[in-house]
């Protein structure tokens, strides 16, 4: 099927000379054009042509009501309708509505024709690709990343969701999160459930380079632009055209980078250090951060108007600690996989093992869960990963003789420290009597439910499946392991 010959395109706009101007254009392509003149119309018109219209362009801002309707409207009548939002009142807000809502692009007036044409053809290249058969359907259906696929906690799966939501369009995306909760991951994963997927996937550390030499590694530089250029260079940017490029530490980038990216990034043209000529170039754009990039903004080291272009669509990670399940989850994976890699025979993790993974705080996350198991499995000398096995500050042996210090040592202890110690082992070992049931367990420690739910909190202890009422999102504070 090939994307034109048949090609309906419905053009929805107050305006009638910006209604004349693409019908034209449109015709001209090659495509037979309906236009309507507002919302009302326009939803009339879905709703009683016989053919569902493979492409539909329509104004934002409307009289009669809003082109986010006839978006609405017109993939109910086929999914598989792209949409084009184009408006004059380019907001954030309006334009993530847009991509939520499942349009195939966000256009700023006043656009140049051509643009639209171009963007016209790839929506409709993208539906052909979408119709041509079922077995490509099914391959399609594939694209939706396994649940599994990043963790099975609460938070995890409404990622997932989200990422198969927002994966195929190619909005912006800022992923925030601590050092090692999964940021590349994702961004891969966003590659990967794209249909840009063929296409390249890149990554530059905006912070791995003094400023002069990032400029040419983002956005390449002619042969003799400067002492040493003997040879021309593509850049970064180029080379991720046609597919993906994630901005890591993009809140290290430069000032001065940060303007020229902005250029790049509404031009969509690279110009090469020394360069006179604008090169065009289709990539889409993640960033990735593990700073406070508001606060960078507030500090006035990163430019808002760049913010603003990054941070389209948010996705944040949490940290390990208050993913629950997932410990468990993710160290069983890594289990698997590193005693395939060094061909050993572990196959469990005993259960203080896991019981002491749960009370950690992981600063470093699920890298460091990584490493940890890694090692575990390295040290292992029966078929199961032991206390013993993790490092102690996991196993919570550090430096304190512990259990119990009921003398004082002739060098002396940090009192809190043993307490708090004391304390986490005791309501660990009730917990796991009680089955996790938080009301039986304060029976064996003579609490009332509150004061054992304060201090479960109070060392980030997550009681997960055996709960017995429901952890609201405000129970997960900060782990504080004394
Ligand atoms: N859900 C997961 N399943 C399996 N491995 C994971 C998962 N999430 C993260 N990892 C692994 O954890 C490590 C860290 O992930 P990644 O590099 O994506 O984190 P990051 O947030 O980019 O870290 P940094 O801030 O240090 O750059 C990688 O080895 C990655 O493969
Ligand atoms: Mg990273």
């Amino acid at each position: 099927m090939t994307a034109r010959s048949d090609a309906r395109v419905l053009v929805v706009d107050d305006e009638p000379s910006l209604r004349e101007m693409l019908a034209i254009a449109l015709k001209r392509s090659g495509y037979s054009v309906v236009t309507e003149a507002g919302v009302r119309a326009a939803l009339h018109r879905i709703s009683n042509d016989s053919d569902a219209f493979p492409v539909v362009i329509t104004d934002l801002v409307m009289p009669d009501g809003s082109g986010l309707d006839v978006l609405g409207a017109a993939k109910k009548r086929a999914s598989s309708t792209e949409v084009i939002v184009m408006t004059a009142h380019s907001t954030v807000d309006a334009a993530i509505d847009a991509m939520r809502a499942g349009a195939y692009d966000f256009i700023i007036k006043p656009f140049s024709p051509a643009h639209m044409m171009a963007q016209t053809a790839k929506a409709l290249e993208k539906r052909a690709l979408q119709d041509e058969n079922s077995s490509l359907r099914a391959k399609l259906v594939r694209l939706q990343p396994e649940p599994s696929e990043f963790g099975s906690s609460p938070p995890m799966v409404a990622l997932a969701d989200m990422v198969g939501r927002i994966a195929p369009t190619k909005t912006t995306v800022l992923i925030t999160g601590e050092s090692g909760t999964g940021k590349e991951r994702i961004a891969r994963a966003l590659h990967a459930h794209s249909d840009r997927k063929a296409g390249p996937f890149r990554v530059v550390n905006c912070g791995a380079l003094p400023e002069a030499l990032m400029e040419s590694e983002l956005f390449g530089h002619q042969r003799g632009a400067f002492t040493g250029a003997v040879q021309a260079r593509e850049g970064i940017v180029r080379e991720a055209d046609g597919g993906t490029l994630l901005l890591d530490e993009v809140g290290e980038l430069p000032l001065s980078l940060q303007v020229k990216l902005l250029r790049v990034l509404q031009e969509k043209r690279v110009r090469p250090v020394g360069g006179t000529e604008e090169i065009p170039v289709d990539i889409r754009l993640l960033a990735a951060t593990n700073r406070d990039i508001e606060a960078d903004v507030r500090a006035g080291t990163f430019r808002q108007d760049l913010y603003y272009r990054l941070n389209v669509i948010r996705l944040r990670l949490p940290p390990l600690r208050e993913r629950g399940s997932d410990i468990r989850e993710l160290a069983h994976h890594f289990l698997a996989q590193f005693a395939t890699d060094q061909n050993k025979p572990v196959r469990s993790l005993a259960p203080e093992a896991l019981r002491a993974l749960d009370a950690y705080t992981f600063p470093g996350n699920v890298r460091e869960l990584e490493n940890i198991i890694e090692r575990a499995v390295a040290l292992a000398q029966s078929n199961a990963i032991g206390l013993g096995d993790l490092p102690p500050e996991v196993s919570g042996t550090s430096g304190l003789a512990m259990p119990f210090v009921t003398s004082l040592p002739p060098e002396g202890i940090r009192l809190d420290e043993v307490i708090g110690e004391v304390e986490r082992r005791l309501l660990l070992e009730a917990l796991e009597r009680a089955k996790g049931v938080r009301t039986n367990a304060a029976k064996l420690l003579g609490l009332t439910f509150r004061t054992i739910r304060y201090r479960l909190e109070k060392h980030g202890i997550d009681v997960g499946d055996g709960a017995e009422e429901d952890n609201g999102p405000d129970s997960s504070p900060g782990r504080s392991r004394q």
